[in-house]
């Protein structure tokens, strides 16, 4: 069997990068998150940076160009071939398109597409609540997951936390926004593919992974 080629759909706050990291460390799958590699490029001041800055704080959807052009490039590192969880990638229809093609040329396909099922109205006291370690990117958030020592990162013991520039609530409104008009069609184009399944995500965070390992041992053993 090829690798496993995972993705997470789901809106903003939806839990996607705290479960893949999850996964990634229970399962040895590399987390691939369009979003992080984006701020990468914007800390970095790349053009790509430069070009997507202004529009991720707008809570709009970078182009499909610079995306693809990112998560093209990741892709063609080594580790992937353990098998990858897709983290915010494809979010379009063009997205979708080009990524079934860039697997076909390596001789694989997506094995599973989950779609995180939520409601909108809690995704924006989760966003406007996160929190990560500066130093390790471990994530938090003000109620729902606190550091086990108050101001330490469980993960690396760092005292320097940060927050995302988008992460307001008029922000996470646009991107919930763009979200239902540009990314929840993907849900019909991976269910017509056989390969959708779906996960109540408004439970606890141990219960949404335990969901997700269920699903992600029984494609991708
Ligand atoms: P991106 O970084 O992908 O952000 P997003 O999709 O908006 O998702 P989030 O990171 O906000 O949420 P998440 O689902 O990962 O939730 P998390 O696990 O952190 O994209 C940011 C921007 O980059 C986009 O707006 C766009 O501009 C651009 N971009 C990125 N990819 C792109 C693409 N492919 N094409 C075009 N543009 C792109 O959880 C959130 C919080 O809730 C955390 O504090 C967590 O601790 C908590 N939490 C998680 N699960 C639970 C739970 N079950 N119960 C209670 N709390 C929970």
């Amino acid at each position: 069997m090829s690798a496993p080629v995972l993705i997470l759909l789901g809106p903003p706050g939806a839990g996607k990068g705290t479960q893949a990291r999850m996964l990634e460390e229970e399962f040895g799958l590399v987390q691939l998150s369009t979003g992080d590699m984006l701020r990468a490029a914007v800390a970095a001041g790349t053009d790509a940076g430069r070009a997507a800055k202004a529009v991720m704080e707008a809570g709009a959807l970078v182009s499909d160009e610079i995306v693809l052009a990112i998560l093209k490039d990741r892709m063609a590192q080594p580790d992937v071939a353990r098998g990858i969880i897709l983290d915010g990638f494809p979010r379009t229809d063009g997205q979708a398109a080009a990524l079934d093609a860039l697997l076909a040329g390596a001789g694989q396909k997506v094995t599973a597409a989950v779609s995180l099922e939520v409601d909108d109205e809690a995704m924006v006291g989760r966003v406007s609540g996160r929190y990560t370690c500066a130093g390790c990117g471990e994530g938090y958030h003000d109620e729902f997951k606190r550091p086990a020592s108050a101001g330490h990162c469980d993960k690396c013991g760092s005292t320097a936390f940060k927050r995302r520039a988008d992460d307001n609530a008029e922000t996470v409104r646009e991107r919930l926004k763009a979200y239902h008009a540009q990314t929840a069609p993907l849900i019909a184009y991976y269910d017509t593919k056989g390969v959708l399944e779906r996960i109540d995500a408004m439970g606890p965070i141990a219960a949404v992974r335990d969901a997700l390992a269920g699903i992600v041992g029984r494609v991708a053993a």
